[in-house]
């Protein structure tokens, strides 16, 4: 990729084509005090109510920088690196992130200790890339005093709170609203399939366990539809087509929201997963198509609830799980409330938490 000039026109050469730059594009991106706060690197001048008949005057490369004189008497110097990035139009912090597939047989995978400093040291990046690189992260050792949950959301980024509260307890209770509060097991679902939009990432502390049973299971939900697409297309196809209605009912609240099983973003790829089979409702079609959906969720649904997709670990006092709640199914075993105590909390943050840590981090050890 190089940056070239021809007469005052500046030209991105991509190694097969090249195209003109608009003069615009490169107004707009102007840098100095005059035009940039220096601080939040935001701009000084608004270029939508500007006349957009800009015309280079004079352009000039010198030492990695773009010399330019506008028309209307802006002078400025562009870095050509910083040109080159963007039209890469790749997020290098998040995007060049490979997705790592796994399933039962998922062993080694690096557990991280809470320390102080913990947020902004190296180790709390390293957590993050291995956060995006498998859905999911556990970190040992976090203190579990005071609703130290929320503190951790917050040093991350900003908790995401629901009408559960900043942090919900998960034990079981009388007249529970949610199956989630009772000993039953709990099959491999996503958290919170009808809020829109969904709550990207969910935390989960143990505070205390003290029963035989209550073990955690994880499935890779991308693993697993990634699968469903090679072996069986009509099944991935319909439910990456078919949008169902998702549905929560307290006696203060409805929250309903319209999705797919497999999400897909605009290229056709992974997007997400929602899965939460006691609160989904299949709008009524063809009964042909009906059929197929119903035998095709039948088939992802075994799939989530295969011992072949899942890892089982137990959930230690002071452990701190992390979950792509867009990406993995979380569970857990059935226990014995007669055999102690079994008590974690959560919440959950989004990915502009992540993401925006990440990236900072990234800036920080300028890596
Ligand atoms: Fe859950």
């Amino acid at each position: 990729m190089k940056i070239e000039l021809s007469k005052n026109k500046v030209l991105f050469n991509n190694g097969s084509t090249i195209q003109e730059i608009h003069p615009f594009w490169l107004r707009e991106r102007v840098e100095g005090e005059e035009f940039l706060d220096k601080r939040t690197q935001q701009r000084l001048f608004d270029p939508s109510s500007m006349n957009t008949e800009i015309i280079i005057k004079e352009v000039n490369i010198r030492e990695g920088f773009l010399e330019i004189n506008f028309n209307d008497g802006v002078n400025s110097k562009l870095k050509i690196d910083k040109i080159a990035t963007e039209f890469s139009k790749k997020d290098t912090a998040i995007k060049s992130i490979k997705k790592i597939k796994w399933d039962s047989t998922l062993s080694n995978i690096k557990n991280y200790t809470f320390s102080e400093n913990f947020f902004e040291s190296k180790e709390m990046y390293d957590l993050l890339v291995s956060f995006y690189e498998y859905g999911f992260v556990i970190i040992k050792n976090v203190p579990n005093e005071n609703n130290f949950i929320v503190n951790f959301a917050n040093s991350i980024g900003s908790v995401r709170r629901t009408n559960f509260g900043e942090h919900f307890n998960v034990r079981s209770k009388p007249n529970p609203n949610d199956l989630a509060y009772t000993t039953l097991s709990l099959s491999p679902h996503t958290d919170n399939p009808y809020r829109n939009p969904v709550p990207c990432v969910q935390l989960l502390h143990c505070i205390e366990n003290e029963v035989k049973g209550g073990f955690s299971t994880l499935v890779d939900g991308y693993t697993v539809t990634e699968n469903l697409k090679k072996e069986d297309q009509d099944a991935y196809n319909i439910l990456s087509e078919v949008k169902v209605k998702f549905k929560f009912i307290d006696k203060d609240v409805i929250l309903e929201d319209w999705s797919e099983l497999i999400q897909l973003d605009e290229n056709k790829e992974f997007k997400q997963v929602r899965f939460s089979p006691r609160l989904d409702y299949v709008p009524i079609l063809e009964k042909n198509k009906l059929d197929l959906y119903y035998k095709s969720r039948k088939k992802l649904s075994d799939l989530y609830n295969s011992k072949k997709n899942r890892i089982e670990f137990r959930f230690e006092p002071k452990d701190l799980i992390m979950m792509d709640n867009y990406r993995v199914l979380h569970g857990r075993t059935k226990y014995d409330p007669n055999e102690g105590k079994r008590f974690l909390q959560g919440c959950y943050i989004d990915f502009d938490s992540t993401e925006g840590k990440l990236r900072h981090l990234k800036r920080k050890f300028k890596l």
